[in-house]
């Protein structure tokens, strides 16, 4: 049988949402990865220290002590952040980074940001603290073509960002295109991505050949092949600016099943199989270290981890969900599928 060992990983985007949802999600995390960002937008969305320090309570709580998880805190911007919110976020050993939703574009945006300008002194302040800027990088604008939306946010609004502030440090989060692969890969060590596993796994056909497939829907959406090989080229080079960001976003089954289907694949139950699984097909076993367990730690200067985990190689098969309440479900991304590589259980 075949095996590698890692160092252990860390996830650098994941949602993990509250109440029962929480405790149907967190421990899939907690068993495979030693810290992980935590996304701010809950409904009201986590914009302040007070607030976070309450939510990462509530994420420890459900997190299994058998593990020694550390949930990194995010603020969510509004456009009512200030420059004292900065200061007071990076005085708090809690919080590691805020979050740029341009208002509308994605699951709990609305109290995003509406005018990029507005928050110039915020992004000012955060650059002067030291304290990364993590962006949603699409537009919202109803006239830009959805499948357009991060190249143009890249053109109009991220090199806008990168121009005035060069030395902010930036993360591009969720990549998808080729052209978000060669801004990162063209800019300075300050600016870095994150890549999830459905958006080297999978290209646009996913959601719709055979039928509309909600779970492969998310945002920004799945692009065309050429831009998932850019993806996988990028993640599997050994390159730095290109790290682990798993933008699991679990939501009930029957809210993606839906007329009106919520944007956000469920991941985290296999995320580091995934991955496995995506570095495997490009024969690049031997870049998925760097990529899971280095060098999101170094970005976010942050020790790497010393703890080990271990995968092997042999089939499993999804289920078909995850129960959340007595009548509430979760559907995972390859629900019913069979994996190739199989997280062993214990963390050394
Ligand atoms: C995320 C969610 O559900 O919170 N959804 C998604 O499709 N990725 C929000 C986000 O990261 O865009
Ligand atoms: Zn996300």
């Amino acid at each position: 049988m075949q095996q590698i060992t890692l160092t252990q990983p860390d996830d650098w985007h994941l949602h993990v949402r509250t109440g029962d949802m929480l405790k149907t999600v967190i421990n899939h995390t907690v068993r495979q990865f030693a810290r992980a960002i935590i996304m701010p937008n809950l409904q009201p969305p986590v914009t302040n220290v007070a607030q976070a320090l309450i939510y990462q309570q509530e994420i420890l709580h459900a997190a299994s002590s058998q593990y020694n998880f550390n949930p990194l805190m995010v603020l969510y911007l509004t456009n009512s952040t200030t420059v004292e919110d900065v200061r007071l976020a990076a005085d708090s050993s809690a919080i590691h980074a805020f979050k740029l939703y341009p208002a509308g574009a994605t699951t709990n945006s609305a109290q995003g940001i509406t005018d990029l300008k507005a928050v110039f002194p915020i992004f000012a302040a955060m650059e002067e603290h030291n304290v990364p800027l993590l962006v949603h990088g699409e537009v919202t604008d109803a006239d830009i073509d959805i499948f357009d939306r991060e190249r143009v946010f890249i053109e109009q609004k991220l090199s806008v960002i990168h121009l005035h502030f060069p030395t902010l440090r930036i993360v591009l989060e969720h990549v998808t295109t080729r052209e978000a692969v060669q801004f990162v890969q063209q800019a300075p060590d300050n600016i870095a991505a994150t890549i999830t596993p459905q958006h080297l796994l999978y290209n646009r056909n996913a959601i719709l050949v055979g039928g509309i497939k909600p779970h492969y829907y998310c945002l920004p959406i799945l692009k065309r092949e050429t831009h998932r090989e850019a993806l996988v080229k990028a993640a599997t080079s050994g390159n730095p600016k290109f790290f682990l960001g798993t933008d699991s976003a679990p939501h009930l089954s029957h809210l993606k099943e839906n007329s009106c289907g919520c944007a956000g694949c469920y991941s985290a139950y296999a995320a580091i199989e995934l991955y496995a699984e995506a570095f495997d097909a490009a024969s690049a076993l031997d870049k998925l270290e760097g990529f899971a367990s280095f060098y999101g730690a170094d970005f976010y200067q942050l020790p790497r981890n010393t703890q080990h985990i271990t995968l092997e190689k042999t089939d499993w098969q999804v289920p078909d969900n995850y129960p959340v309440s007595d009548k509430t479900r979760l559907t995972p991304l390859k629900a019913g599928e069979t994996l190739h590589w199989k997280l062993k259980e214990s963390v050394a």
